[in-house]
């Protein structure tokens, strides 16, 4: 049987660990044939190397899949536009891009250095903006549609003590996914965005995590969900951001209260907005 996914090129960022490593081997079970990317750091990203990426080519095709190993890094605009460059060369198009690549650096914002913060943004913000204006331009070219699935995280969604590089920089990753499908549905191109909760070398010593086991909140539940953005199945749905934790998946939604409009239209004094602060956050 046809695989979901059959004559799809696709590039997962950050696939030689964790999430990124279990979309890849559903991916090439489902027939895409994948540039696997990793620049193979630390989880604080230091260090590099490309044991990884090479590690999960070399599954994929012990399972018969097709893969091909890059080890750029995704927060530059040479890493970005050559992970393009290596699906076309090697490949000869381009369907699909799944932006997972990550790091963390957390600290409290008293104590977090400048450095810190750029590292974190670059990979994770500015890596998903360059790797999306280098597809969405191959794309267009292509003239035949094509999937982005990003990756944001309830922290950047709602915000997580000691972690305002990573949360700025996956706030900033909810707008860009929702920005992007309205301005690339004209050109058939579905933009979406996950918010995982999974155990992998990024999450498994938090306190959240205590309790639960590769079995019931391993990434293996995370893999079904982008596939499925990534496929045809999903022609109709852009700018959703799903949240997948184990086996309940939901979408997040940005809220608006329904507001109070002061007698006549007027400006709210001060004073006035602390009156009626409860009516209006209602
Ligand atoms: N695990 C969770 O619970 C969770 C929660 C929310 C969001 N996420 C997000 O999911 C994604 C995957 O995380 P994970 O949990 O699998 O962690 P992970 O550390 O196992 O995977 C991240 C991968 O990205 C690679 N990488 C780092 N910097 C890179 C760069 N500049 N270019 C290319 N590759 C790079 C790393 O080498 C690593 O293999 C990340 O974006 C992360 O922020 C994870």
């Amino acid at each position: 049987m046809a695989g979901m996914l059959e004559g799809k090129v696709a590039i997962i960022t950050g696939s030689g660990g964790g999430i990124g490593r279990e979309h890849a081997l559903l991916f090439a079970r489902e027939g895409a044939k994948i540039v696997i990317n990793d620049l193979g750091s630390d989880r604080h990203g230091g260090g590099r190397g490309g044991e990884m990426a090479d590690k999960v080519v070399a599954e994929i095709k012990a399972a018969g899949g097709e893969a091909v190993a890059n080890y750029d890094s995704v927060a530059t605009r040479e890493g970005a536009d050559g992970l393009v460059w290596s699906a076309l060369n090697k490949f000869g198009k381009l369907d699909i891009v799944v932006n997972n690549a990550g790091i963390l650096r957390d600290k409290t914002l008293l104590n977090m250095s400048e450095q810190d913060f750029d590292l974190v943004v670059d990979v994770h913000l500015k890596g998903t903006y360059l790797m999306t204006q280098a597809a969405a331009r191959t794309f267009k070219v292509q003239g035949k549609g094509g999937r982005i699935v990003n990756t944001t995280s309830l922290s950047g969604l709602l915000g997580n003590f000691g972690q305002g590089n990573y949360a700025a920089a996956k706030g900033g990753i909810y707008s860009l996914t929702r920005t992007a499908s309205l301005e690339f549905a004209r050109m058939g191109v579905t933009v979406n965005a996950i918010a995982p909760v999974a155990l992998t070398r990024m999450t498994q010593d938090l306190q959240m995590m205590k309790g639960f086991t590769q079995e019931n909140l391993g990434p293996q539940h995370i893999a079904p969900v982008a596939a499925f953005l990534a496929s045809d199945l999903a022609v109709d749905i852009t700018g959703a951001i799903v949240g997948v934790q184990g086996g309940k998946v939901f979408l997040y939604k940005m809220t608006e209260t329904a507001g109070v409009t002061k007698e006549g239209g007027q400006a709210w004094s001060p004073a006035e907005l602390r009156e009626r602060w409860a009516e209006i956050a209602r």
